[in-house]
């Protein structure tokens, strides 16, 4: 008797691990485990048995059906969800998922930070909406100055002058800060010299939008104030500052200028990226790019802070972010800094 049960319960492992099918597994499970499979009608003639054998071999009978029924229900199971999935190819490659990225104007933004903190120049923010006494005055541009149609301002309607007339005085005009060199003028109401500071941030200018020209855009302020600050220092930074941000070998050039708040004054110029000098459409055929604005501190723009013009000298310069990004990674129009083109912006 029990090497018949041995048998029965062999002969379905073996059927088992041929069944591909589910149909083909209830058909093992009937032919084994139905009302009259072999093993279900084996159990029924264990009664039939002498008595001592019947316990022993009832267990062993049980255990097989237990043992048969479950490994039937796994194999179903198994079958079942193959058939939910029938295409699901785990060697395929897996879809990237897409990581953000960052701005290629905040890309050249952190690259100047990062040189001039290197170079000891502290990080101070300045306020967007400013008075006309900070984007002007104070810098040496009294209301009627001509340097002022230089720059194409923003005025702000402020609630204190629709209330109270025309007596509000021109200094206290809101405006949106056309440039960021107004941010000198809070560092330097605050403190003392010694002074290293640059400042970044967004400016605004009532401009018509072109590939060139947009109403806003970045700029970066730097200056330094001390005794004894002389114009080799200023040429020494921006000239470590140019050549770490585009390059060592790229030639610098300084030429005499004009800006209100310093004096003298000079414009920066490097030599072409494209053409390298030798002259193209970019560079306009002179084999040279203007790059920033800078100078020493006027003696007024002292006054204004209070400080003494005889005992303190320094320099400044102010350049524009989204030019520096054309120029670095070869943009024609600025426009396509601000369109949100992933298209475009993917390439950073
Ligand atoms: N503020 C000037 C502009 O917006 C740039 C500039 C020129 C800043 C000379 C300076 C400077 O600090 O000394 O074009």
């Amino acid at each position: 008797m029990e090497e018949r049960l041995k048998k029965i319960k062999e002969d379905a492992r073996q059927e088992l691990d041929k069944a591909k099918t589910l149909g083909e597994l209830e058909a093992l499970r009937i032919k084994y485990l139905g009302r009259k499979g072999s093993l279900t009608l084996f159990i029924q003639k264990l009664g039939d048995l002498p008595r001592e054998e019947r316990p022993s071999l009832g267990r062993l009978a049980n255990e097989i059906k237990k043992d048969l029924n479950r490994k039937i229900e796994e194999r179903k199971e198994r079958l079942k969800e193959k058939r939910v999935l029938p295409s699901l190819d785990l060697t395929l490659p897996g879809k990237r998922p897409s990581l953000g990225g960052l701005h290629p104007i905040t890309q050249v933004l952190n690259e100047v930070t990062g040189i001039f903190s290197r170079l000891g120049f502290r990080i101070v923010q300045g306020p967007e909406i400013e008075t006309d006494y900070y984007n002007f005055e104070a810098l040496n541009m009294p209301s009627g100055h001509p340097a002022r149609g230089m720059l194409d301002t923003f005025y702000l309607e402020d609630r204190k002058s629709q209330i109270s007339d025309k007596r509000q005085a021109t200094s206290d005009k809101l405006l949106l800060r056309s440039h960021t060199s107004p941010v000198q003028i809070h560092v330097m109401e605050k403190e003392k010299p010694p002074i290293r500071v640059i400042s970044l941030g967004k400016v605004y200018r009532y401009e018509a939008v072109d590939a060139s020209h947009l109403p806003m855009f970045h700029q970066v302020e730097g200056f330094m104030v001390d005794e004894g600050i002389s114009f080799s220092h200023l040429k020494g930074v921006l000239e470590i500052f140019l050549n770490e941000l585009f390059g060592e070998k790229t030639p610098v050039r300084f030429r005499p200028s004009f800006f209100p708040y310093t004096e003298p004054s000079a414009e920066v110029d490097i030599g072409c990226l494209i053409c390298k000098g030798k002259g193209c459409s970019v560079c306009k055929r002179t084999g040279w790019l203007e790059i920033l604005g800078s100078g020493m501190i006027d003696p007024s723009v002292f006054k204004a802070v209070g400080y003494d013009s005889e005992k303190y000298t320094g320099f400044a310069f102010g350049v524009g972010i989204e030019r520096i990004a054309m120029l670095k990674y070869n943009i024609s129009d600025m426009r396509l800094f601000f369109e949100n083109d992933l298209r475009f912006l993917r390439q950073f």
